[in-house]
């Protein structure tokens, strides 16, 4: 697979798209490379041995549908109808719309393929560290919310709650190894922006 290719084909349909309100324009090709590489990146340390070139192009296209709701139908569609050109054959055409249609289903064992597992784990990584911290602080400005209730907000019980579920659900220990590095650097800022607002 011309790997080059299908990036200049998501740039192309993506990179314009305001798709998620106070996000950047563009979020959804970056967030999807980010993912991409990072899926990437996991099956190399992990050594799995996973088709790299699904990753990449799964990675890429699985959020690809945000704002037609449920995006794993869109994003499936949008696949289908526009990577055809560019996958090696019927079958990895086939695999990859499946890795997008269930990226965000962690519930069922039996869908799990090597390549899903790793595709799910990075786009649970990319929402942490310096990414929950972007998010956090541009939806906070757009919103005209004030640095304390972001931090608030993330110290909360509801929220701690979710991280919680979110790590539960990585597949591999490098995974939660590299959740819990990211999430150290959200702690770290967050104390920061706590201590320097109460003037310390
Ligand atoms: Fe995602």
């Amino acid at each position: 697979m011309d790997r080059d290719a299908v990036y200049n084909l998501a740039k192309q349909l993506m990179e314009r798209s305001c798709a998620q309100p106070g996000r950047e324009r563009g979020y959804i090709l970056h967030h999807g490379l980010r993912v991409a590489r990072e899926a990437i990146d996991l099956n190399r340390c992990l050594k799995l041995r996973a088709d790299e070139d699904l990753l990449w192009a799964a990675g890429l296209f699985h959020d690809s549908g945000k704002g037609l709701e449920p995006h794993w139908i869109s994003s499936k569609a949008l696949v289908l109808e526009h990577l055809a050109p560019l996958a090696d054959s019927e079958e990895a055409l086939d695999r990859i719309a499946y890795l997008v249609r269930y990226h965000a289903k962690r519930s069922d064992p039996a869908l799990l393929t090597t390549e899903l597992k790793l595709l799910q784990d990075a786009d649970i990584l990319d929402h942490r560290g310096c990414m929950q911290i972007w998010l956090a602080v541009g939806g906070a400005v757009s919103d005209g919310r004030d640095p304390e209730q972001i931090a608030a907000e993330w110290d909360g019980q509801q929220r701690r709650q979710r991280r919680a579920q979110f790590r539960d659900m990585l597949h591999f220990d490098e995974s939660k190894r590299r959740f819990d590095e990211r999430l150290a650097r959200e702690t770290a800022f967050y104390n920061a922006v706590k201590a320097e607002i109460s003037g310390q």
